[in-house]
């Protein structure tokens, strides 16, 4: 793993052992590792904010009411700009305060806003260590997913031996290193099927019925899953646009080659239903090619319909992925329609977004989409397809954490 373009947010808290900080922050920044301090009251005893801002090339944070700090990025957007929150040295102070829920200055503020992992390094007189307070406020950090990287075993700088002494920098950036990768991919071990594009209904051997959609958003889900550490199931319609990186891909053309594949890719932890299906096929394709004839009628077509995917696999049973995803396309009544599909269709989430004339989305880049769940509705931002593709694998990774 490397920690070249991460960012950590280095809380430092008042412990002896401040003193090795410096050397953590060099080392972080020899492998590019951006790096931004906040200093607590006490911290700022032991290693001063000027070294830091030399070392860390970077702003040194102190205050939780500094209006030039606040003004230039407030503590929320502090708190989240990391991928990685370090505390180091974490005093027993510092770790009661967090096990506490405590907000009281910039460093303990920034601890409970964040929404990104905590990993903790303690430092202390083995006692303070060994105290059933800090053990218990340990277990509770423990419990709610704080990760911890030392103490070490050995004598302290008072004097008394036993675990108490920081972790080497070394090792820290070693379990900043192994946080970050299983961060950064927190779909590993899953795997997900994701369905994408149009799919075309025959006519006759050459003419088909079709729609507009051009893949974009379903393979930007495939791929967005896929860096995330899934393993992705990619079913798609004919598109033209190449196969996402990292993803296996089934090629179709009809909704009931489609069906027949996502069936075969089962069993996953999440499906996401992002082609858009024909709703009918032609009950008498012909086999060969539909000839013109002079003054004889067009050809009847008769419709029937197609399978529906979405509600044969987010119907109850063994083979049901945990997190079913559809997709909405609508002209009018966004909604009100969308909210009807998920209950109708038994799926647990709706990825709406309006195609009406003028918005552009299908078949273009960009889309603006409301996420309808259990819980209500969100309306996202208009943004690339990409980014929304990111935003929806995110939240998907946090429904199967
Ligand atoms: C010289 C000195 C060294 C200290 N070393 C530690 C230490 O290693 N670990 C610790 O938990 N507290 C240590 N303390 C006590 C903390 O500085 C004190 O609890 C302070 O309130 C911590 O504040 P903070 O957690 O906001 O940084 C030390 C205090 C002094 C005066």
């Amino acid at each position: 793993m490397t920690l070249a373009g991460k960012r950590v947010l280095l809380i430092v808290a008042g412990g002896i052992a401040a003193f090795k900080v410096p050397e953590l922050v060099r080392l972080l920044r020899k492998q590019d590792c951006g790096v931004t301090a906040v200093l607590t009251k006490a911290g700022a005893q032991f290693v001063t904010p000027l070294s830091l801002q030399v070392l860390t090339e970077n702003k040194v944070y102190t205050n939780l009411f500094s209006l030039t700090d606040e003004n230039e990025m407030g503590h929320i957007e502090l708190s989240r700009a990391a991928d990685l929150v370090v505390v180091a040295p974490a005093t027993a102070n510092i770790l009661a305060r967090m096990a506490a829920g405590i907000a009281e200055d910039l460093a303990t503020t920034l601890l409970l806003a964040t929404d990104k992992r905590v990993l903790v390094a303690p430092a202390m007189n083995v006692r303070m260590w060994l105290h059933p307070a800090t053990v218990a406020n340990m277990a509770t950090l423990a419990a709610r997913g704080v990760a911890v990287v030392g103490p070490d075993e050995g004598v302290m700088a008072c004097n008394e031996y036993g675990f108490g002494r920081l972790a080497e920098p070394p090792a820290i950036v070693a379990a900043i290193a192994a946080l970050l990768a299983t961060a950064d991919k927190p779909l590993a071990g899953k795997h997900i099927l994701v369905t994408s594009g149009p799919t075309h209904e025959p006519i006759d051997p050459v003419r088909y019925i079709a729609n507009r959609s051009s893949g974009r958003q379903g393979h930007a889900i495939a791929a967005a899953l896929a860096e995330l550490g899934a393993r992705v199931s990619l079913v798609s319609g004919p598109v033209g646009i190449a196969d996402p990186p990292g993803v296996e891909v089934r090629h179709v053309e009809t909704a009931e080659q489609m069906l027949a594949a996502c069936r075969a890719a089962l069993p996953a932890d999440a499906g996401v239903f992002a082609a858009a299906v024909a709703d009918w096929r032609v009950a008498n394709a012909a086999d060969l090619k539909l000839k013109k004839a002079p003054g004889a009628p067009p050809p009847d077509l008769a419709l029937t319909p197609n399978p529906d995917i979405l509600t044969t696999i987010a119907a109850p049973g063994p083979l049901r992925p945990r997190l079913v995803v559809g997709f909405a396309a609508e002209t009018h009544d966004l909604l009100r329609y969308a909210e009807d599909k998920r209950r109708r269709k038994g799926c647990d989430w709706i990825v709406a977004n309006d195609v009406g004339a003028g918005t552009a989305i299908m078949g273009g880049t960009e889309n603006e989409v409301h996420l309808l769940t259990e819980a209500g509705f969100e309306d996202w931002p208009r943004a690339g397809k990409d980014e929304v593709a990111r935003r929806l694998a995110r939240r998907i990774a946090e429904a199967l954490a």
